[in-house]
């Protein structure tokens, strides 16, 4: 019997997609070459591509109309764009596309509780990018399912924000390796369950790239892939209500071009050009790009810089609604010709904005599937200075709902700067004067605090506001260069304790756990940067130390620090992996105790609810379980530690900085 063959005839009819009368024009009227690109295509995944097609082209056509659809040119461009997506599909290996049919099915991969991410500068962990191979049985022990690798793609000589002044989008940067290697890595951690992720740098690419390079010398048609100006009236106009992101070593944000004598828009560094999005080729060639990519093996991407991507005078050109529509629209191509990739926005913006990253109104759920929770990074760090949690609790209680198909990246560090993004309203609203608890966070941190324990760095203090940012590992922050330094066992064994606490408290709070390299064996602050004529100006890199393999041989014994770190971290990831609570899917919710050191937030599961409890202080806080909602009060178990909390005269005990996950 010859097996049942589909044709196109049994295509859905269009009618079934509930797609507006002009999205369907749109479809109709743009697919007229569709069927000659995917021609060399067996049968069945031509169907694929057009059931796909059809089924998320309203919220493309819902994301691209907003910004594009005022052009003579809509559905030129839109037929391209189709093009591109049916010519990325055609090019996707074999292995891949079955990766996109397990992921059509499970759409939650990424909000699994099994999920934890580790991210690191390849060149600082493992020198090239096909040395990252021989790692990842390291990976594999800590329980790493997504590895974010930094700097990939080729970036400017010289000076490049760490990776961030990208020359060409779709190469590996030399120093790193080919192309080659990274299908190879991103084959050898799929091979090991781990999803690859790389930057795309949304906002800016390098002056030198050949788009810049193009635009420099008088290429109308480059010029217009960037904000290029012949005078200071425009810019001046914008520079009345922009704030500037590196007011130290960046002050402004336009930067004279002596090639095109041309003033370009430069949110960042004067090197990294802010491209036009509101040019439909941008649009086209960084979907090219994400194609290419995706095909070698990357599974995630990091949208860097995505909240800049608009302009609008009069505001502070961030987090415009035309971001979220550029947003929505790139999300559907992955899901139309890359289903098994995955969107993650960096947006370090306030709570109300950042949640829309995650789509809000007519964008619900279909903006990106991951984002950086930085108000929970923000408000551990502050909670551990201050060992009081009231404004932690009140700050993340009134964070708005998120929609049940996203999750939150929780981290405690990354290779970026700390920000003291406290609202002064939330200040206000526990009687603390923001301003003053700002400055009190920097002092601490920069280890200008009598008594503190952290080592930092300051970095951009912004003489307008006031703010200063701060750099330093995880240990150096958490005290254990310090402690380190006084050769005072006690205070190392705190500064360990700070430091698993957070990596519970991230782990804990229903989202991505991201785990920074070298966090998890203590790796303090390196000055070496100071030495690099390259890094010498730009104080991040103390946190971006290269990774010590002789301190990660001591991982097993437990009676360094390494090794009490390490298993540490992985008992906690180990946890994390069978609370099902821990999903993403699940709400999670803070707990208001009325307890000023202890911070509580509760995972509502059908099958019952998990409850973290973190103390902030270096002493025993006790817990009235009366306190605490929704529990069978006498058998409660700590899902961490896989034993019986303890209790006595209604109490429950928590020594310092102690975590449990109650069940
Ligand atoms: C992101 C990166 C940061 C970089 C900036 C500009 O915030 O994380 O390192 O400096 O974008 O590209």
């Amino acid at each position: 019997m010859t097996p049942e063959k589909n044709t196109f005839a049994d295509l859905p009819p269009l009618s079934e997609y509930h797609l507006s009368a002009e999205a369907r024009l749109c479809l109709n009227e743009c697919s007229t070459e569709l069927d000659t690109v995917l021609s060399t295509l067996p049968e069945h995944d031509q169907l694929l591509f057009k059931l796909r097609q059809h089924r998320w082209f309203q919220n493309l056509y819902d994301g691209l109309a907003p910004v594009y659809g005022h052009r003579k040119d809509f559905n030129g461009f839109v037929q391209k764009l189709i093009d591109t997506m049916a010519g990325g599909y055609a090019a996707r290996p074999k292995a891949l596309k079955l990766l996109d049919l397990k992921r059509d099915l499970q759409p939650d991969w990424f909000q699994h509780e099994s999920m934890l991410g580790y991210v690191f500068y390849v060149e600082q962990f493992a020198g090239s990018l096909a040395k990252v191979t021989d790692h990842i049985d390291y990976l594999d022990e800590l329980g790493a399912t997504y590895i974010h690798l930094m700097k990939v793609m080729q970036s400017r000589d010289g000076e490049d924000d760490g990776g961030y002044a990208v020359t060409d989008y779709a190469s590996v940067d030399k120093s790193l390796g080919t192309n080659d290697d990274l299908k190879n890595v991103c084959t050898a951690l799929r091979n090991r369950g781990m999803s690859p992720c790389i930057d795309l740098v949304l906002n800016h690419c390098a002056s030198e790239h050949p788009w810049a390079m193009a635009a420099r010398s008088g290429d109308e048609h480059y010029q217009s892939y960037f904000y290029m100006f012949d005078d200071r009236q425009l810019p001046d106009v914008f520079e009345e209500t922009l704030p500037e992101v590196f007011p130290e070593f960046a002050p402004g944000n336009f930067t004279l071009d002596e090639v095109s004598g041309k003033w370009v828009w430069t949110t960042f560094n004067h090197f990294q050009w802010d491209l036009n999005w509101s040019n439909p080729d941008v649009f086209l060639e960084i979907v090219d790009v994400m194609f290419k990519l995706a095909n070698l093996g990357v599974e995630v991407f990091r949208l860097d810089a995505v909240a800049f991507m608009w302009k609008r005078p009069g505001t502070d050109c961030q987090n415009q609604e035309e971001v979220f529509d550029l947003m929505q629209a790139l999300r559907t191509c992955s899901r139309i010709a890359t289903p098994a990739v995955a969107h993650k926005a960096e947006a370090i913006v306030a709570p109300d904005d950042l949640i829309r990253y995650f789509g809000v109104g007519r964008h619900h759920g279909k903006v990106s599937n991951v984002a950086y929770h930085n108000s929970l990074m923000v408000h551990y760090w502050s909670a551990l200075a201050s060992r009081n949690t009231r404004l932690m609790t009140h700050a993340l209680s009134e964070f708005p709902r998120t929609p049940n198909s996203i999750s939150w990246a929780t981290y405690l560090r990354c290779h970026d700067d700390i920000g003291w993004a406290i609202a002064d309203d939330d200040a206000r609203a526990i009687h603390l004067d923001g301003f003053a608890h700002r400055r009190f966070l920097s002092d601490f941190y920069a280890g200008e605090f009598a008594g503190g324990f952290a080592r930092g760095v300051v970095f951009q203090h912004n003489k307008v506001n006031g703010d200063r940012r701060i750099n330093g590992t995880f240990a150096s922050l958490a005290g254990l260069e310090i402690a380190l330094e006084e050769g005072n066992e006690h205070h190392i064994h705190l500064a360990i304790e700070r430091i698993l606490l957070g990596h519970a408290l991230i782990c804990g709070f229903g989202g991505m756990p991201l785990l920074y390299m070298g966090d998890e064996l203590g790796l303090l602050n390196d000055h070496s940067y100071a030495t690099s004529p390259d890094h010498a100006g730009d104080s991040r890199w103390v946190h971006r130390p290269v990774m010590n393999w002789e301190r990660a041989a001591r991982r097993h014994d437990v009676s360094t620090i390494e090794g009490r770190l390490f298993n540490g971290i992985i008992a906690i990831a180990q946890a994390r992996r069978r609370t099902q609570q821990l999903s993403a899917r699940y709400d999670t919710e803070i707990l208001d105790l009325g307890h000023p050191s202890v911070f509580a937030n509760i995972n509502r599961h059908p099958n019952g609810s998990l409850i973290g409890l973190y103390n902030f202080t270096e002493q025993t806080q006790l817990i009235r379980i009366d306190h605490l909602p929704d529990m069978a009060l006498l058998n409660m178990v700590d899902e961490l530690e896989q034993q019986q909390a303890v209790t006595s005269s209604g109490h429950i005990h928590l020594r310092a900085y102690g975590r449990l996950w109650l069940s």
